[in-house]
């Protein structure tokens, strides 16, 4: 397919989504577009016409296998759209059973990614804003648990470039900063 792949990714709470749609407001401004897809909305649109999934957050709870088919199910979707794409997604998901891998290589490769983007903050601050989300199942993580799963997804955004040949940026969303990690997003995608 044609158009620009870019795979953004962060631990939930980072603020991803918020940076991807001011990013895509101020891009549209001036004349570029990008089609979103939220790869975990993808996902839970099949779980819900095929397993007894109630909210997105059960997901990362349900068998290592049918997490498996329904990301291959959405990689398959999101690559048949020709025109630049950004995938709101995540390097690996944390589950009862270990870290599962986002991109493993038969999504990479109907996804085929030019860029990965890490989307990152301090811990402590995504855990003050997975504290303040009344909306989420979010998982009881601590500073250190978070620490691990940032660390661990840049392990793996490494692989996937090697798999790949796609490049890897790290855009930090910071506190009272989020300015910056848009600007800085709406360079990387321009
Ligand atoms: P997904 O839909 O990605 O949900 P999530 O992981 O919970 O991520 P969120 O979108 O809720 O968090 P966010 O980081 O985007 O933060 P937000 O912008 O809301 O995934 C759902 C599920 O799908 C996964 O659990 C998994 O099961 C599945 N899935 C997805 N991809 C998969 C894959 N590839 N393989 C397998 N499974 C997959 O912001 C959070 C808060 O922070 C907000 O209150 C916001 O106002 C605040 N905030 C943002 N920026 C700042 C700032 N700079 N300063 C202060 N506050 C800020």
């Amino acid at each position: 397919s044609t158009g620009r792949k870019v795979v953004i990714t962060g631990v939930p709470g980072v603020g991803k989504t918020t940076v991807i749609n001011a990013s895509l407001e101020a891009l549209k401004e001036e004349g570029i577009n990008y089609t979103s897809i939220n790869f975990g909305t993808c996902m839970f649109e099949v779980a819900c016409e095929q397993e007894n999934v109630h909210d997105r957050d059960e997901m990362r709870r349900l068998d290592q296998d049918i997490q498996c088919s329904l990301q291959k199910t959405a990689a398959q979707v999101i690559a048949r759209i020709n025109e630049n794409v950004i995938v709101d997604t995540h390097c690996t998901v944390s589950t009862p059973s270990g870290y599962l891998a986002g991109l493993p290589a038969w999504v990479l490769n109907e996804l085929k990614p030019d860029i990965i983007v890490l989307v990152e903050t301090d811990e402590d601050q995504i855990l003050k804003r997975r504290l303040s989300d009344m909306s989420r199942q979010r998982d009881m993580e601590g500073y250190a648990a978070i620490k691990d799963h940032q660390r661990y997804n840049r392990y793996m955004a490494a692989s996937y470039s090697m798999m790949t040949g796609c490049t890897v940026k790290i855009i930090k969303n910071l506190d009272y900063l989020l300015d910056n990690a848009i600007s800085e997003m709406v360079t990387l995608l321009r």
